[in-house]
């Protein structure tokens, strides 16, 4: 593996689980209030006759129920619940939400958001190494509301891996608030980031998540992205996602939270760099 100066350790899928989980715990919504009684039975009992046809369907046996407990306790001790249900399962939550929200499409929130990054102007370039690898990438639009009025001063709260495929505050060596940033736009709602093309996603192959995907044969790729939340004062945040035209695994994305909508079509400057335009619509809360 090819280093750069500051990243000297190989991430490994104990240190992203791992560090999800914390991330999880202390960036979690204060208490979501009381589920009622009625809510927890609804769903639990539905999950679980979700759980008992497949064990009669499949004609599970008594040594694949002792497999899939030995796992499910490798799973919670590696600390990668956060990332098995934000790639398997988050997919479905956010398709429900999308349901009554209008404007830009939006995505999964994965595990690796990070709160209270750096505030930056509208024409900026996101926090990264003096030896930062990776083509060039400026991302710029525009946000405004359904009506096509600007949104002067909405936030871009932006985030994304590096051109290895790893998120700074998560896989070890890399600065805190790398490639992470949250840009103000400007009077007219737009912004113009600097930053350079993130690499597709690998989940880690080391851990239990890791280890079902091989053993069900499948493959542990996410296409590259960019992550953002949009929000203003006012109106509804968008938790989304954007994508490369043309990407490796754009279409078969293992947490399957590609949207057509979601990709972007970035031009060559003509100095090696790409640049790639992109307007958000929001709707009032
Ligand atoms: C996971 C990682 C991501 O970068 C992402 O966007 C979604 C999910 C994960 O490892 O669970
Ligand atoms: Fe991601």
């Amino acid at each position: 593996m090819t280093t750069t100066e500051s990243t000297e350790e190989s991430p490994t899928a104990a240190d992203s689980g791992a560090s999800a989980t914390e991330a999880f715990r202390a960036t979690r919504q204060h208490a979501d209030g009381e589920v009622s009684a009625e809510r927890v039975d609804a769903v639990v009992r539905a999950v679980l006759a979700g759980v008992h046809q497949a064990i009669r369907d499949e004609r599970v046996t008594y040594p694949e129920f002792q497999a899939a407990k030995q796992w499910l306790m490798d799973l919670g001790e590696g600390g990668e619940w956060p990332l098995f249900l934000d790639v398997f399962v988050e997919h479905v939550v956010e398709d429900v939400a999308a349901e009554s929200q209008r404007g830009t499409k939006g995505s999964i929130l994965g595990p690796y958001y990070l709160p209270d990054q750096q505030r930056l102007p509208s024409v900026t370039a996101l926090p990264s190494r003096p030896d930062e690898r990776g083509t060039p990438l400026v991302f710029a639009g525009q946000v405004r509301d359904v009506d096509g009025n600007p949104v002067p001063r909405a936030e871009l709260d932006l985030w994304h891996a590096d051109e290895q495929g790893y998120y700074s505050g998560f896989a070890p060596g890399i600065p805190d608030g790398n490639l992470r940033g949250v840009v103000v736009t400007d009077g007219h709602g737009r912004f113009e980031v600097s930053t350079i093309q993130p690499a597709p996603y690998q989940i880690p192959t080391d851990g239990p998540t890791g280890k079902l995907i091989e053993a069900a044969g499948w493959h542990p790729w996410r296409p590259a992205h960019l992550h953002l939340i949009v929000r203003a004062p006012g109106y509804r945040p968008i938790t989304t996602q954007l994508y490369f035209e043309g990407g490796k695994w754009l279409d078969s994305d293992i947490a399957e939270a590609t949207k057509p909508e979601l990709v972007l079509h970035p031009e060559p400057t003509g100095d090696g760099g790409l640049r790639s335009e992109y307007d958000f619509v929001l709707e009032r809360a």
